[in-house]
């Protein structure tokens, strides 16, 4: 027999071991892991040169937006972002121009996505208006829900916690996840008038507005009714001690509850304000140095399931304007998350195992991606191939994204990707995007 192709000379990240060996692929599936002498015969061959070989990350939290807000991003240049981050899968979040809300918006959106794509994607939508509909987006392939508790954006009514319960009885049914964004509207509201009205309006003001409190009392609620159903609830983005260590007790009590952090909450903290202004300001906002250490701990004891990036790409106008409270919230983070966490890899502060955990496994096994987050026979064949031992510095304006800033630019990290293979197929080289959009498929939840 032959194959499409084999990698060879890789160093491979298997079953928790990185082992020497070669990679054969056939027809996007990983057909076989061994020894060189053990490969088939192969149409195309590639030498790894020994560099490490991880399981295609997958980044759970991504922004892709495109349609109304291409101008931000789009399918093309998000992905190319996703490729050169090492990323093969990503998720795309329902707040768009129009909403993901239902069975149409989505379909509508796959559509577009499908030729422009250079890695695979799956969507997450918001919650219609109408309960009846979650069946017919489940059934379109929607990844997972997502719950948006900031400011109302989907259709379901967030200030009714009877219509949420119906909500989640609903999607206990049908298995599927919903990944909540945690910041109580009516206090955040609250606060954010109270400052507009003292005329209120630097960095440190937004930080007033968004308090730990506005993150708990999201988390609360929704634990509590989730607690009364069958479901699995995913919180997006933790960023207070007081918030993990509720999501922490929940878990105990053996609640279906998985939780997600991001690097900035992790590597940046409030005094970063300083230097970053406007441009740092995200939701939930950058925390004080003891809730990152909390956040750190909670990576290291387990209560962290996932890093998700946030990608939230957004003009470099629109984060430059004179009040923060029309500043889009949101930093691109797809181009920096993996040397970033190398990084805390070659610093001991994470091990390879948990960094493959929190980026590939977990984010594969939340969201019921089945064919992908392990290197293995019969998986999809989406391997990230990392130099860990290059040094290089971060520099924005070389980003695919659109969105070429960010607060990391100009660090020195260690960690680089250099290829990506997505489906077999070598879509991002040295540097470069090597394959054409359409090489990446849209990921339906069940179908891997
Ligand atoms: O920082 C953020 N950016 N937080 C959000 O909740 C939205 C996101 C965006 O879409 O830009
Ligand atoms: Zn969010
Ligand atoms: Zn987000």
């Amino acid at each position: 027999m032959i194959v499409d192709s084999v990698f060879t000379n890789a160093k491979a990240y298997l079953f928790w071991q990185i082992v020497d060996c070669s990679i054969a692929v056939e027809e996007g599936k990983i057909f076989k892991i061994g020894k060189e002498t053990q490969m088939p015969q192969a149409d195309e061959k590639t030498d790894l040169h020994n560099l490490l070989v991880l399981p295609g990350l997958i980044d759970e939290h991504v922004h892709l937006r495109d349609e109304g807000r291409a101008y931000k991003e789009d399918f093309a240049s998000g992905t190319a972002a996703a490729a050169a981050g090492g990323f093969t899968t990503v998720l795309d979040m329902p707040n768009n121009d129009p909403v993901t809300m239902s069975a149409q918006t989505l379909r509508s959106r796959m559509r577009t996505a499908q030729n422009k794509i250079l890695v695979n994607v799956g969507f997450y939508s918001e919650f219609p208006r109408k309960i009846s509909e979650l069946e017919d987006i489940v059934a379109g392939g929607a990844v997972g829900f997502k719950l948006f508790m900031g400011l109302q954006v989907g259709g379901l009514n967030i200030d009714d916690d009877e219509a949420i319960l119906e909500a989640f009885k609903e999607v206990a049914k049908l298995g599927v996840p919903v990944a909540v964004h945690a910041e109580d509207k009516a206090s955040l509201a609250a606060n954010e008038e109270k400052l507009k009205q003292a005329k209120k309006t630097s960095t440190a003001d937004f930080l007033r507005a968004h308090t730990e409190a506005v993150e708990l009392k999201a988390i609360q609620r929704l634990l509590k009714l989730s607690q009364q159903t069958d479901m699995r609830l995913h919180f997006c983005h933790v960023s207070t001690e007081e918030g993990l260590n509720a999501i922490k007790e929940a878990k105990k009590s053996g609640g279906k509850v998985t939780c997600e952090v991001t690097p900035n909450h992790l590597l940046l903290s409030s005094d970063d304000l300083i230097q970053h202004g406007q441009l740092a300001i995200m939701a939930p906002p950058l925390r004080s140095k003891t809730n990152v250490e909390a956040l750190w701990k909670g990576l290291e004891e387990g209560t962290v399931d996932a890093i998700g990036s946030d990608h939230a790409p957004h003009a470099l106008s629109e984060k430059s304007v004179s009040s923060v409270w029309d500043v889009k919230v949101g930093v691109p983070g797809l181009e920096t998350t993996l040397p970033l966490m190398m990084t805390q890899v070659r610093k001991n502060r994470l091990t390879i195992d948990r960094a493959v955990q929190l980026l590939s496994e977990k984010p594969a096994e939340i969201f019921g991606l089945t064919d992908r987050g392990r290197l293995e026979q019969g998986k999809n064949a989406d391997l990230t191939v990392v130099d860990f031992n290059c040094k290089f510095k971060i520099d924005a304006s070389k980003f695919k994204s659109k969105a070429k800033y960010s607060p990391y630019d100009g660090w020195d990290v260690q960690g680089k990707v250099v290829k990506t293979v997505v489906n077999g197929k070598l879509v991002f080289d040295e540097g470069e995007i090597a394959a054409k959009g359409g090489c990446g498929f849209v990921v339906r939840r069940g179908i891997g």
